[in-house]
């Protein structure tokens, strides 16, 4: 069989929210879990329907899984073919959601200073490669939300002195197209704050396998940086933090000694 290889993109992966879709499928379920059990945990004044608000919410996975069981979504991403596949998935689905495109650093939302949860998972705020840009959306989380409504961010720290380069894979299937997503990270640049991440695709449907290649630069955070980050937004305290496995009942200190967390932030 002969493999066809598309040029390298900074975009490729969300430019195709299918295959996408079809990698972070896995995550969903658990991360909305979470969520629920977070919000029993550490939420205060949470009706029984809950505003949502997801910044850069690509193919609208978690926009449906939330939507699905009775909350009211809002989510907006950079990607026009993400933000069209999610408002295709809303739309088809009927779900009490909208969909729209914007920008982390300067977006707008219909219920700005009301809703009861923003979330951002996935390392999505390391796109953001200046401080001014991190600084802005994190105003923008906080504006958006009510008094008392929580921030989830979850990202992958950089311990500068351990730095090594990283690896995964995912493998998933769905209606007869078969994915398999390899992603690296380079060792972080620590002067620049970057690190240099690559994805490859291969993607097999009617017989044929092609491969999309997409690059791009993280930001990089240590857990120093990161508390200097969050010291700039004084409006979200800092309440709790979780990790990749997605259990309410193992908490995490913001330290260098683990690098996988989810920040749990309340508006005051
Ligand atoms: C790893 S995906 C996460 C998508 C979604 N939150 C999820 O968990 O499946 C990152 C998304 O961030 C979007 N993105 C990157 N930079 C952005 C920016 N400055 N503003 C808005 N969206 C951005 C990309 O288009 C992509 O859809």
């Amino acid at each position: 069989m002969t493999t066809a290889v598309t040029p390298r993109s900074a975009t490729a992966w969300y430019d195709s929210p299918l295959y996408y879709d079809m990698v972070y499928e896995d995550y969903t379920q658990r991360e909305t879990r979470f969520l629920r059990a977070a919000i029993k945990k550490y939420g205060v004044g949470f009706a029984r329907r809950w505003k949502v608000l997801e910044p850069a919410c690509g193919s609208g996975r978690l926009v449906e899984s939330l939507a699905q069981l009775g909350h009211d979504v809002h989510g907006f991403d950079l990607n026009i073919n993400q933000v069209a596949y999610a408002q295709k998935r809303v739309r088809k689905l009927k779900l009490p959601a909208q969909v729209w495109c914007d920008s982390l650093q300067n977006f707008k939302a219909p219920d700005m200073g009301e809703y009861d949860l923003a979330h951002c998972f996935v390392s999505t705020f390391k796109y953001l490669l200046k401080e001014k840009d991190a600084v802005a959306a994190l105003r923008g989380f906080s504006k958006a939300l009510r008094s008392g409504g929580l921030c989830f961010i979850g990202l992958h720290l950089t311990d500068y002195a351990s730095n090594p380069a990283d690896y995964e894979k995912w493998v998933n299937r769905r209606s007869g197209v078969k994915v398999c997503s390899e992603t690296w990270s380079a060792p972080a640049k620590r002067k620049a704050r970057t690190e240099a991440m690559r994805t490859c695709m291969t993607i097999t449907e009617n017989g044929k396998t092609r491969v999309e290649e997409t690059h791009w630069d993280f930001r990089t955070y240590s857990a120093a940086e990161l508390k200097s980050l969050l010291a700039k937004v004084p409006s979200l305290d800092l309440i709790a933090c979780h990790d990749f496995h997605y259990n309410i009942k193992n908490k995490r200190r913001l330290n260098d000694a683990y690098s996988d967390i989810i920040l749990v932030l309340r508006k005051q």
